[in-house]
């Protein structure tokens, strides 16, 4: 990994923080926005994360092979916050989708914005920002490269992850997954509204799906309706169809087949 080269094949980025080690990129990320003088965007990556976090206070385990870094980015670039979270799914499902076109199936987004194949996580994502500063968001992406996640079980016993080489068998190149998801955000940022729903519910995870919701005290079950144009959950519980704007989801059963009409 080399500064300049990421610097050419990211012209945006104003500055590259490489570390061969580093405790969390998103930690690093939030004490650098709290400097209002700082250049935005910026790329921060270490090839060791020894105390990545994840959503919701987990944390994020790395093994060699897995990928963690956090860009940087200018609040102004991204104006609604709803979306600003499917955006980056969307960019990292669509940048492995595209790296890996023999990829089956195709990489999909459960809300908002883990990335999963084969009903397994393959990325995730945690958008922060500090109190200090309002300029800038710290974008954190933890991605199952070439790690053996599949073996591995989470605190729960379950082995709900995967990696691209696991997936693919192929190695992906450090700098051309940067790159994608970097274009990629770009590309997502600017389109219209219904566009980005469209393009979320083409890869929907949740899609068809009982889902199990958590949001502040309370827990729902219920069946997923899609999100609305604002980017917030549809879950129709009982007669009621409920709508969030934030909150986890919790679990989910299998995809259910669609009644014909
Ligand atoms: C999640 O799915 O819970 C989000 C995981 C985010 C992990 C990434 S790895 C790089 C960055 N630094 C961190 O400490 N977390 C994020």
């Amino acid at each position: 990994m080399n500064e300049a080269i990421l610097l050419n094949r990211i012209p945006d980025l104003k500055k590259v923080h490489l570390f061969e080690e580093l405790e969390s990129t998103n930690d690093l990320g939030k004490t650098l926005l709290a400097d209002s003088s700082i250049e935005l965007p910026a790329l921060i990556y270490t090839s060791k994360q020894t105390r990545g976090r994840g959503r919701n206070g987990k944390s994020w385990i790395s093994s060699p092979g897995s990928l963690t870094f956090s860009f940087l980015v200018d609040s102004r670039s991204t104006q609604s916050l709803p979306h600003e979270s499917l955006i980056w799914g969307l960019a990292v499902a669509n940048a492995l989708n595209s790296l890996t076109p023999e990829t089956c199936p195709l990489l999909s987004v459960k809300w908002p914005n883990d990335v999963m194949a084969d009903e397994k996580k393959i990325a995730g994502i945690l958008i922060e920002s500090t109190a200090r500063s309002t300029q800038g968001r710290v974008v954190g992406i933890g991605i199952n490269l070439s790690n053996s996640p599949s073996r591995v079980p989470d605190s729960t016993g379950r082995l709900n992850a995967i990696s691209v080489e696991e997936l693919t068998g192929k190695q992906l190149d450090v700098v051309d997954v940067l790159t994608a998801v970097w274009n990629l955000w770009n590309q997502f940022r600017k389109m219209q509204n219904e566009l980005i729903i469209d393009s979320f519910a083409q890869c929907d995870f949740l899609k068809t799906r009982q889902i199990q919701f958590e949001c502040g005290d309370l827990c729902i079950s219920g069946n997923y309706q899609g999100i609305d144009s604002r980017g917030a959950i549809q879950i129709h519980t009982g007669s009621q169809l409920k709508t969030f704007a934030s909150g986890s989801i919790t679990g989910f059963g299998p995809p259910q087949k669609q009644r014909s009409s």
